[in-house]
């Protein structure tokens, strides 16, 4: 719940049942989306200290996603705007995790000006996006195969850590050699990115490896986490410091759920400190997926009275 920009409430639903699974089943997300929208909707009111009459509007992940979960989300949403006469705002969830440097919570934290460039890094998307307003993004750059967060659940799959894999790959590669194990550049021109080729040097290096050694991977294991964390954060930095330079913006930012990943932040931060240009990466609260960034977008799309009709529906990929 978001009063006047604030956070008055912000309740996440983990899903456990993809731990057991190594992955998001498609059918088992939408299932726990619709055991824990009410009583997630109901204990947001109440940290809130709110009743649903008071709310002016309801704002809702169209997309993108998977479409079971958007479902449970976009009928309950349209229902509840429509039973309370107030406006439905139709978030897309990769802006939201952009707008995420704007919510308030009572500590002080300065947000970015316009225009600023983001890296919008997650398990679905990673993109390199020029902000010239809260609604007003233009997408420079992006991955042409696997996502930042995919390439590091994969890899962490690789090792047999659980899903997700990033914050394991982040926790056991402290202390590692991030040289210790080399993964080869993409070339790709641009702003684009690519992941896929890094994921299968990698995979590589952990079979041979295991072939001449079982103990390989229990014997390596933070180097490895470590060299593919590295390598990763490597091959983000690279593209975002050459659209910072190309476009002369002195505003970087991160976000979205790799925007957790201690490597990363550092990187980022010394290399606005490089460069002189400012720098914003949200509090984790509000990297990983969160309510108060769609209520965020919800905020902005509200004052330019940017509604969604009543019948709008989920959208997978935009
Ligand atoms: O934004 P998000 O919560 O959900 C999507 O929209 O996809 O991002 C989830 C992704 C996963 O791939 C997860 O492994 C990654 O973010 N992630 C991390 C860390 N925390 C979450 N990756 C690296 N280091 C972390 N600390
Ligand atoms: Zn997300």
């Amino acid at each position: 719940m978001l009063v006047d920009g604030v956070v008055r409430s912000n309740v996440v639903a983990g899903q456990d049942v993809h731990h057991q699974w190594g992955g998001v089943v498609p059918e088992l997300a939408s299932r726990a989306h619709q055991e824990h929208i009410v009583p997630v909707v109901h204990r947001a009111l109440q940290e809130a200290c709110m009743t649903k009459e008071q709310l002016s509007g309801i704002a809702f992940t169209q997309g993108p996603g998977l479409m079971g979960a958007l479902l449970v989300g976009t009928c309950f949403a349209r229902s509840m705007a429509q039973s309370l006469g107030v406006p439905l705002l139709a978030v897309d969830h990769v802006k939201g995790h952009v707008l995420a440097h704007f919510i308030q919570d009572g500590t002080p934290r300065p947000i970015p000006a316009f225009p600023f460039l983001n890296l919008t890094v997650s398990g679905g998307h990673t993109q390199l996006v020029l902000v010239r307003g809260p609604l007003d993004m233009e997408i420079i750059g992006t991955t042409l195969d696997d996502a930042a967060g995919e390439a590091f659940d994969k890899g962490a799959k690789i090792l047999g850590l659980p899903y997700p894999g990033g914050p394991e790959i982040d926790r056991q590669g402290q202390g590692g050699d991030r040289k210790s194990f080399a993964l080869p550049y993409p070339q790709v021109p641009d702003y684009d990115m690519s992941f896929s080729g890094i994921k299968s040097a990698f995979r590589n290096t952990v079979v041979n490896g295991s072939a001449k050694d079982p103990e390989f991977v229990a014997a390596n294991l933070k180097n490895l986490c470590a060299s593919l964390e590295g390598h990763i954060v490597d091959v983000l930095l690279r593209k975002l410091a050459k659209a910072g330079r190309a476009l002369g913006v002195p505003r970087i930012a991160i976000s979205g759920g790799v925007s957790a990943n201690g490597a990363l932040r550092a990187a980022v931060r010394a290399l606005a400190q490089r460069e002189g240009w400012e720098c914003f990466i949200p509090p984790f609260a509000y990297c990983t997926d969160n309510a108060a960034m769609i209520a965020m977008a919800g905020h902005f799309m509200y004052a330019e009275k940017r509604f969604a009709d009543l019948d709008t529906v989920p959208v997978t990929r935009f």
